[in-house]
């Protein structure tokens, strides 16, 4: 019988383990490879995936937690014939089975815990942005894969040939999973306009900015398709964020331990809408890993730090405008009708140059999505490629 898992992903039979042992606290399971990691008896009593701990079609929990789980006396943690573990439980003498693959991919003793750490770039990185055939990526699965681990990995790439036609951009992004809608719409575009109601929407130059921090939870991903390019000027400039952190974490630790801390408030203050959001511009996970750029410096709104703060804050932010408006971090497009940019929001700054709307029309149109569909249909594509389908 095949050991089940509480997920829907098929994980490989080979390495089987090979060995385990227990000590009054956790298993140590040993694969054919010779990998060996240590398991707490109150994580595998929590992640048991049978059917009475977890229903097999919805794969969510029935069974509490329960933090004083430890084996039976006689119930010596075995290897079965198949490679998999099973541990029997004190008090109800429950059985649980760990799928070998399943386990190894969910080890967490040592080096294997924590996330991968991205791989940051400057303006003298090779081959940037990666490049795709868009209309490979709009009918073919394995082309899909391939943009997004780009996306996923380095935040920025261009897709190339993406039918120019006003809902292009959402037929990309569609490829992902559901369209961010915000009070600029579904779509919205990038032009000069006699009646903006953001700079975005006109023709001046626009510094290095996420979009939407002003928002409690900024879009994740960003995608900006070229219509029409007959404008001189506008060539664009990406900046990858977390390289300006990183920069500023060992250049100026002063000021990276204000920008990791202070709240800096920024606001859309449009005709008919208000948003307004405080957070430090470079926002750390629980690990203390830079997770999310906030930075869109037309969008400042009156500081409310405290008052021994304030020139200090100022003065951070000083720093990081300089650092993510140095040319050597910085890498340039030109925009042609069918390009289309797409990148992490929450950690790439874009911006552009200023052009002339009145020699010619310089015409983007662009969408928003998150981060965890991105992840999620990256997870999905692995599990039809895997299971062969
Ligand atoms: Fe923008």
């Amino acid at each position: 019988m095949v050991t089940p898992t509480p997920d829907f992903v098929g994980y490989p039979e080979t390495p089987a383990i090979v060995a385990a042992t227990g000590t009054d606290r956790w298993v140590t399971v040993t694969w054919a490879d010779g990998l060996s990691a240590r398991f707490h008896h109150v994580w595998l009593r929590d992640n048991c995936a049978c059917a009475e701990c977890l229903l097999p079609l919805t794969k969510e929990q029935t069974f509490e937690l329960d933090p004083a789980a430890s084996p039976s006396l006689d119930g010596q943690p075995i290897v079965e014939a198949t490679g998999a573990l099973v541990v029997t439980w004190a008090g109800d003498r429950h059985r649980s089975a760990y799928h070998q693959g399943w386990l190894r991919a969910h080890r967490y003793d040592g080096a294997a815990v924590g996330a991968r750490a991205p791989v940051t770039w400057d303006g003298s990185t090779p081959d940037m942005p990666p490049t795709f055939d868009g209309t490979a990526v709009l009918r073919d699965d394995d082309a899909l894969r391939e943009w997004l681990v780009a996306l996923r990995d380095v935040g920025f790439t261009r897709l190339r040939d993406v039918p120019p036609r006003p809902g292009g951009v959402g037929e990309v992004a569609a490829r992902i999973g559901p369209i961010r809608e915000t009070n600029f719409g579904l779509l919205w575009d990038v032009r000069s306009e006699p009646e903006p109601v953001t700079n975005a929407n006109t023709d001046l130059a626009l510094p290095p900015h996420v979009d939407l921090c002003t928002r409690e939870y900024q879009p994740g991903l960003q995608f900006l398709h070229c219509i029409r390019n007959t404008a001189t000027g506008g060539r664009g400039r990406y900046v990858d964020g977390f390289r300006v952190a990183a920069i500023l974490a060992r250049d100026e630790p002063e000021h990276y331990a204000v920008l990791t801390t202070q709240p800096m408030a920024r606001a859309n203050r449009s005709r008919d809408s208000d948003y307004r959001w405080s957070v430090p511009p470079i926002v750390l996970d629980a690990r203390g890993a830079v997770a999310e750029i906030r930075w869109g410096n037309w969008l400042r709104a009156p500081l409310a730090v405290e008052f021994d703060q304030v020139e200090r804050v100022y003065a951070a932010a000083a720093c990081m405008t300089a650092v993510a408006a140095r040319d050597d971090l910085a890498v340039h497009v030109d925009w042609q009708a069918g390009d289309l940019l797409a990148f992490d929001n929450r950690r790439i700054l874009h911006g552009r140059d200023t052009f002339d709307s009145a020699g010619g029309q310089r015409f983007l149109r662009g969408c928003y999505g998150e981060r965890e569909e991105l992840h999620s249909r990256l997870r999905i594509l692995d599990r039809r490629i895997a299971s062969g389908r």
